[in-house]
């Protein structure tokens, strides 16, 4: 985002800005396609055989060769490659700028190939200290067992990850931004230098923020990783994960990799996060005005104690935030007054918001962090505030909103 040295105004804490090409280190369109022309058109020619005009879903596990070893265009199985899934990861690498994509069962599947293509017993990660749950529970109660630690680090500085680094060497940096409940925010290229200097990768957990948001690869980090469950899909049909490599060399080690484990999204999931890929942009424009206004609307009611929203000037990651997104989000964090109770009560109490967990769907979400998501975190250095309520806000009119959560709230 070119345009935006400090931000919004609290007026209007989160509207999208700049060009249509300007996510993640505000880069100028520089004679390349711009993101929405990417989204609907890269890795998606009309098929050659037929004409049809969207990619076809390839449901096939093999493929008829012409004579041993004959494979057409490459295709002999498909863990190995199918042409649905080529089409979303040739999208994929192109959205977000990297030298090829991956794609995968879910986020999880992603990250498991990640780390075990680049970690090896002994090695040593520092991970946020408010990661989203699921990461955390991989790294402490699996790769934990074949010699993989981690490290939680407050990431809101890159002074605390420098000091972390200083106090031990790292394969991994691995950065999530917003981060997942807390919306916690990092300086990806403050991190992203640190990291480089100190010999670590840097990988950036973009799921939150999605490619047309941030894109974590021209700001310096060296593989993003995606739930493309969430706002990629953006229907809350279809679970999928990515990974983003910018270097070819370390993207065909992730490729060999991502066959030789196996986890591959199937044709059909690629097909429908192909789909949801067609509208990110115009659905994230309106995932962040609405998201805007219900923070602020939030931060003024009188049974909130605190509102967790990159957008609002009084957010300690606003200013870095303003620096390296293009807009700040559909996700919306806050804290009650009354306590656990009263979040589990308003949790309850929605009738648009959906009590479900999950996010990044065109429908609103309303989950309890502490009970549900992040429940694996508990007695960990990663728990969460049971007072806290989390908010994925969809597309609906933003006023039918508002009425919910006032409701919710009463
Ligand atoms: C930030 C983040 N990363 C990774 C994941 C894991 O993705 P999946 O559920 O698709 O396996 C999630 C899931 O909620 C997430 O929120």
């Amino acid at each position: 985002m070119t345009s935006a040295g400090t931000g919004g105004t609290p007026a209007d804490p989160g509207t999208p800005r700049g060009g249509d090409d300007e996510a993640g280190g505000g880069q100028a369109r520089g004679g390349g396609a711009g993101f929405e022309t990417l989204a609907i058109h890269a890795g998606q020619e009309p098929d050659p055989l037929t004409g049809a005009v969207v990619p076809p879903i390839y449901q096939v596990s093999t493929y008829k060769q012409d004579g041993v070893g004959g494979v057409r265009g490459g295709y002999e199985y498909s863990r190995t490659a199918n042409p649905t899934r080529a089409a979303l990861e040739e999208c994929l690498a192109a959205l977000e700028r990297g030298a090829r994509g991956l794609a995968f069962a879910s986020g999880m599947a992603a990250e498991d190939c990640l780390l075990r293509t680049v970690c090896a017993p002994g090695d040593r990660v520092l991970i946020p200290d408010d990661a989203y749950g699921g990461t955390y529970r991989l790294f402490a109660k699996v790769l934990d067992r074949w010699g993989v630690r981690h490290v939680p680090v407050r990431f809101a500085t890159a002074a605390a990850v420098k000091d972390a680094l200083e106090k031990g060497p790292a394969r991994v940096v691995w950065l999530e931004t917003p981060t997942n409940p807390l919306l916690g925010i990092a300086d990806i290229a403050a991190i992203a230098a640190g990291a480089h200097e100190a010999g670590a990768l840097l990988v950036v957990d973009n799921t939150f923020a999605s490619p047309y948001l941030q894109r974590p690869l021209a700001l310096g980090a060296d593989v993003v990783v995606h739930s493309t469950t969430k706002y990629l899909g953006g229907h809350s049909d279809v679970v999928g994960g990515a990974l983003v490599a910018a270097d070819p060399g370390l993207a065909d080690r992730l490729a060999f990799h991502q066959n030789a484990i196996g986890a591959v999204a199937g044709p059909f999931d690629a097909w429908l996060t192909l789909r949801g890929i067609r509208t990110l942009a115009v659905r994230m424009d309106r995932h962040c005005s609405n998201a805007a206004r219900i923070a602020a609307a939030l931060a003024a009611h009188p049974a909130v104690s605190q509102v967790l929203y990159p957008g609002l000037p009084t957010h300690p990651g606003h200013e870095v935030a303003a620096k390296q997104m293009r807009g700040f989000g559909g996700m919306v964090s806050l804290r009650l007054r009354g306590g656990e109770g009263a979040a589990i009560r308003m949790c309850g109490r929605t009738r648009l918001f959906t009590l479900a967990e999950s996010l990044g769907g065109v429908e609103s979400l309303i989950e309890h962090p502490g009970r549900m998501t992040h429940a694996s975190a508990a007695g960990s250095p990663l728990e969460v505030p049971p007072d806290l309520v989390r908010l994925s806000v969809g597309i609906e009119t933003c006023d039918d909103l508002l009425d919910d959560l006032h409701q919710a709230l009463a």
